[in-house]
């Protein structure tokens, strides 16, 4: 392989707190070993649009402690077919880049994927997404600061649903994965946890939430992933309401604030490190990988197989010892 002199660094998809903490490293580091980095913003459409910015030092200070992206990110429709990723290769050959570090989940990771095997171009990628879904990484940047926003709410609403005997549908984010939902659950001690791997049937629910009601329960919280099978927050709380009359119900949609805000110590360490051994990964002539935290340790995962081992793995023990708990 030849060898790298400018690295393109930039954010895609859904962004989450700590990538700002992995620009810096990847920047940094790159720099420190002799090397060009270039900030591609909005992701693989800034990549189309050449929106390329050369970075030093000076440019990612004060960003660690920084939700969002200072890069920006966005879903390129364009990027998902050839002639967009030739236009986007042709202007990262014009503007010298010759590695890329892209930070985002498995959409991002399958656009690093094909742009590498079409062209040729050395990728190393960082797991960033919320939903801690991905294969390869114990955790993913922002999974751990977003988490502890959800509990920061969940304990709010437990004041407030506590002083009138109210039960809240609280929906978490989490389409395709309910790592939010089911430790957010259980760090908030909620009555029931619903999530994208496992159905749940109404009945049941009902039956758990009397069970609670009957023993005195003063309050109750179910926790929803957005892509819980029945539908999200508002058709649950609706089809509950039918049969149980116990307490007053509420719906509380967490959306979008969970995205956002200060990245926890563990997140901004998390993209230091997962930043610092990408670029180093990329210099040692590593390619097609993603990094990732496995145990303490940063490890390389093939970028195949994180895209088609892509999902959370339910911990059902987990989620049976919410439920005993939570009696
Ligand atoms: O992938 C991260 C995530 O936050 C998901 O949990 C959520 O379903 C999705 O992004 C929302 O995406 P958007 O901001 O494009 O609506």
């Amino acid at each position: 392989m030849a060898s790298i002199n400018k690295i393109g660094v930039f954010t895609s998809g859904g962004d989450a707190p700590g990538m700002n903490a992995c620009i810096r490293a990847v920047v940094r580091t790159g720099i420190y070993l002799g090397k060009q980095v270039v900030g591609i913003h909005q992701g693989y459409q800034g990549m189309i649009d050449k929106k390329f910015t050369d970075m030093d030092a000076r440019s990612v200070r004060n960003i660690i402690q920084l939700g969002g992206t200072v890069l920006k990110t966005a879903r390129c429709v364009d990027f998902r077919t050839y002639e967009g990723r030739e236009k986007a290769y042709q202007n990262l050959v014009d503007a010298g880049i010759d590695a890329l570090v892209p930070i985002g989940g498995d959409g991002t990771f399958s656009g690093a994927e094909e742009l590498s095997r079409e062209f040729n171009i050395p990728v190393i990628c960082v797991p960033g997404t919320i939903d801690n879904d991905l294969y390869g990484s114990d955790f993913t940047l922002g999974y751990d600061t977003a988490t502890n926003t959800v509990i920061e709410a969940i304990d709010k609403i437990r004041d407030t649903a506590a002083s009138h005997d109210r039960l809240f549908f609280v929906e978490v984010m989490g389409r395709d994965s309910g790592c939010i939902a089911l430790h957010a659950g259980v760090a908030g001690g909620a009555e029931a946890i619903l999530l994208p791997e496992k159905e749940t049937a109404i009945d049941d629910l009902i039956h758990k939430l009397e069970e609670g009601a009957l023993s005195k329960k003063s309050s109750c919280i179910v926790i929803i992933a957005e892509g819980d099978k029945n539908g999200g927050a508002y058709n649950v709380a609706k089809r509950v309401k039918e049969k149980f009359n116990f307490y007053d119900i509420k719906v509380t949609i967490l959306g979008h604030l969970q995205r956002g805000g200060t990245p926890s110590s563990f997140d901004r360490v998390l993209g230091s490190r997962m930043g610092y051994a990408a670029v180093k990964s990329l210099i040692a002539g590593e390619t097609r990988k993603m990094v990732g935290l496995r145990g303490n340790e940063i490890q390389l995962t093939d970028l195949v197989d994180a895209i088609h081992n892509h999902s959370f793995k339910l911990e059902e023990d987990l989620l049976d010892m919410a439920t005993i708990l939570a009696i």
